[in-house]
């Protein structure tokens, strides 16, 4: 089965509590069960990691290749500042979908560039939990081996 590492950047264990207005009432546990369901649908299997350590995320995608067909990952702040996040995904050698529950384009000017579009494969942004399980469709896609006919 295809293994595909989730990370949640960070804040992102404060979902239901924080700024609901533009988050929604839906906890990072719903977002995780919503994922499993998507998962067992794509035959797919998950690890999931929540940090809120930029280091703990450069180290946990450092260790993808070889390991895991994709990344999912919704890097939260980090999002508009890490160069270190970007240059692992760069780096990573296997393809990255970005995800984000608010639509980054739509909210202050700050949040509208994004370090790691450049190097992911796409990003889905603004459908709120439903653009956890848009990306992890889009990382079957990706990692779909071609068909021997
Ligand atoms: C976010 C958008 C980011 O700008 C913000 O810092 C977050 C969450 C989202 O999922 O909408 O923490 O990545």
């Amino acid at each position: 089965m295809k293994k595909i590492l989730v990370i949640h950047g960070p804040n992102l264990q404060l979902l239901g509590k924080r700024d609901p207005a533009v988050y929604g009432k839906g906890t990072l546990a719903d977002i995780n069960r919503g994922l499993a369901a998507e998962a067992k649908r794509l035959r797919m299997e998950l690890d999931l990691l929540q940090s809120n350590h930029e280091g703990e995320i450069v180290e946990a995608i450092g260790k993808a290749r070889g390991r895991y067909a994709g990344i999912l990952i919704n890097p939260a702040a980090y999002t508009h500042t890490s160069v270190a996040i970007r240059d692992a995904l760069e780096a990573a050698g296997v393809p990255a979908v970005e995800v984000h529950l608010s639509n980054i384009y739509a909210r202050e000017p700050f949040r509208h560039s994004s370090l790691m579009a450049p190097v992911v494969a796409g990003q889905i942004t603004g459908f709120g939990a439903a653009s956890y399980g848009l990306g992890l469709q889009a990382l079957a896609g990706l990692t779909a081996r071609p068909s021997k006919r």
